[in-house]
């Protein structure tokens, strides 16, 4: 399976940013063993997509419905319209800032694929979760409810974000990291049979140019979700050779 490595951008880039994206895109078209995108404001999508060429641009959430008297909110018709190709959905700061529930997020990526987006649907414990010994139990329940029945398939991948290791620096451990996307593989294969093996399982938390050769040589870690690493070129483009050179 070809390596997915995607930044989110989070509430990070005004139009001052768009050369960085810019960077960020040519830096990925050197890697070209490895699927690659960037995650972004819904402010700058249209401009993004213009200022990258082919490289593929998503949002960061959309909206379960099309359209309607909802203030704030895009919809995944809306992101595609303005060029996106994938969007993130259920993101843990999403589920705790917004209080989304897996019932929310199972609707948006139903929303997302109905819009030809693909979506990358986060799971993933809190650190009270995995000091309880809950983490499987938590994670392969947000699996099990935030998926949609039609989720099997590439347009999908799912992304454990341990939340203690979002934005800390402090990495998940690699056999812990094994574990769980070993339990998050083999409930997409029960699930949906041979064809969960084809969904995409991403790491995120604090994943950088100096850990990313070590996560992304963990069996069924198909890629990174990036965070802080992916906001220049500079930092990115070690995390894409890693992904290349994982493949070789
Ligand atoms: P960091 O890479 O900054 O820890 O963020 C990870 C993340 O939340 C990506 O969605």
């Amino acid at each position: 399976m070809r390596k997915f490595i995607v930044g989110n951008w989070k509430m990070n880039g005004t139009s001052a940013d768009l050369g960085e994206m810019a960077e960020i895109s040519a830096v990925a078209r050197l890697h070209n063993s490895v699927d690659s995108a960037l995650c972004i404001p819904a402010t700058l999508i249209e401009r993004a997509v213009a200022a990258v060429g082919a490289f593929p641009i998503g949002g960061q959430d959309c909206h379960m419905q099309n359209s309607g008297a909802h203030t704030g909110c895009v919809s995944a018709e809306m992101l595609s319209d303005a060029g996106a190709v994938l969007t993130i959905i259920g993101h843990s700061e999403r589920r705790a800032a917004q209080h989304e529930q897996d019932s929310d997020i199972r609707a948006k990526a139903q929303a997302a694929k109905a819009a030809g987006l693909k979506a990358i649907l986060c799971v993933g414990e809190t650190l009270d979760e995995r000091e309880a010994g809950m983490a499987l139990e938590i994670v392969l329940g947000q699996v099990a409810h935030s998926l949609p029945d039609n989720a099997a398939g590439a347009w999908l991948s799912v992304a454990y974000e341990p939340v203690w290791a979002i934005g800390t620096g402090r990495v998940a451990e690699p056999a812990d990291v094994a574990d769980m996307h070993a339990a998050i593989r083999a409930a997409l294969v029960g699930r949906f049979g041979a064809e969960g093996q084809k969904i995409r399982i991403l790491y995120g938390g604090s994943m950088n140019g100096d850990n990313a050769a070590v996560l992304l040589a963990v069996p069924n870690v198909d890629g990174g979700l990036i965070g802080g690493a992916s906001l220049t070129a500079a930092k990115f483009q070690p995390i894409l050779a890693a992904a290349q050179a994982s493949g070789e």
